[in-house]
């Protein structure tokens, strides 16, 4: 069985993920850690394989996310670490995810960094993961049953990243509604992984609770969400302007 375990606010690392598990072979079983209400999960047969799929926030695992997987328990699972990020970088983030993995039980055998749509600044790598991408994710399937065949072996040292982390960062822009856009459905409360949505009032969002996700622009039928605003328009100029070189898949 292998099982796929990840936090995807705009659903590109579960797709990553889910297409990685699908190229491996096998039974799939889902474990979705994005919602608000999630619950301990044990994952308790030893000879089952467990991929970890992540997004990157500002070069590191989003820290709600890193607290939701302490919440997991491994029993010696080899596990496949994967970090999705919007073609800027990735930074430390892989080094994390495979040292959390380790603490909550796993065994890392294969660590992999994919690219997909900025959800923050849709236009760079838009559209991403995309038919080259699914090819290289076939590739590191192959690598990833290599190594639990014992083909060839896991060199922690070798994943990209810095310890000591960088300084976890959110970012200072937050999605707003559109109060005459919005119906008071509650989706978006309902969906915020962070509780950051009033369900009475959803129009209004706790900036210092919401951490920039995207979900809710994702999950509104209304499209009364969105990132708004004179410093979004400058920030969203420079960064597409930095990050528009398309940048490929690696894995260690
Ligand atoms: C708060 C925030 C910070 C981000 N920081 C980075 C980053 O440091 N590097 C990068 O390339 N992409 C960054 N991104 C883009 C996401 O990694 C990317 O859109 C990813 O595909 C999101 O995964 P998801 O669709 O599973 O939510 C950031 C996105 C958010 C919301």
């Amino acid at each position: 069985m292998i099982h796929t375990l990840f936090f995807s606010a705009t659903d590109t690392t579960r797709r990553t993920v889910m297409e990685l598990a699908a190229r491996m072979g096998g039974d799939v079983s889902q474990h979705d850690i994005t919602p608000a209400r999630v619950q301990d999960i044990n994952i308790d047969e030893p000879s089952d394989i467990v991929i970890i799929g992540m997004p990157v926030y500002a070069g590191r695992i989003p820290s709600l996310a890193a607290e939701r997987l302490k919440r997991v328990r491994g029993n010696g699972q080899a596990a496949i670490a994967v970090c999705v990020y919007g073609n800027r970088h990735y930074d430390d983030a892989l080094v994390e995810l495979c040292d959390i993995a380790t603490a909550q039980g796993f065994r890392p055998i294969a660590a992999g960094a994919f690219i997909a749509e900025h959800c923050i600044f849709p236009e760079v790598a838009r559209s991403r993961p995309d038919s080259p991408d699914t090819g290289k994710i076939e590739l590191f399937a192959r690598l990833c049953r290599d190594r639990i065949d014992g083909k060839s072996t896991f060199e922690p040292r070798s994943v990209n990243g810095n310890r000591p982390y960088r300084k976890p960062g959110g970012v200072p822009i937050h999605p707003k509604a559109r109060r005459s856009l919005c119906v008071e459905c509650g989706v978006c409360a309902g969906e915020c992984p962070a509780g950051a949505i009033d369900p009475a009032h959803p129009y209004l969002t706790d900036n210092a609770k919401c951490i920039s996700c995207c979900r809710c622009i994702k999950v509104c039928h209304r499209d009364a969400r969105k990132f708004r605003g004179l410093l979004y328009r400058l920030a969203g100029r420079k960064f597409v302007k930095a990050n528009s070189r398309r940048r490929e898949p690696e894995w260690f």
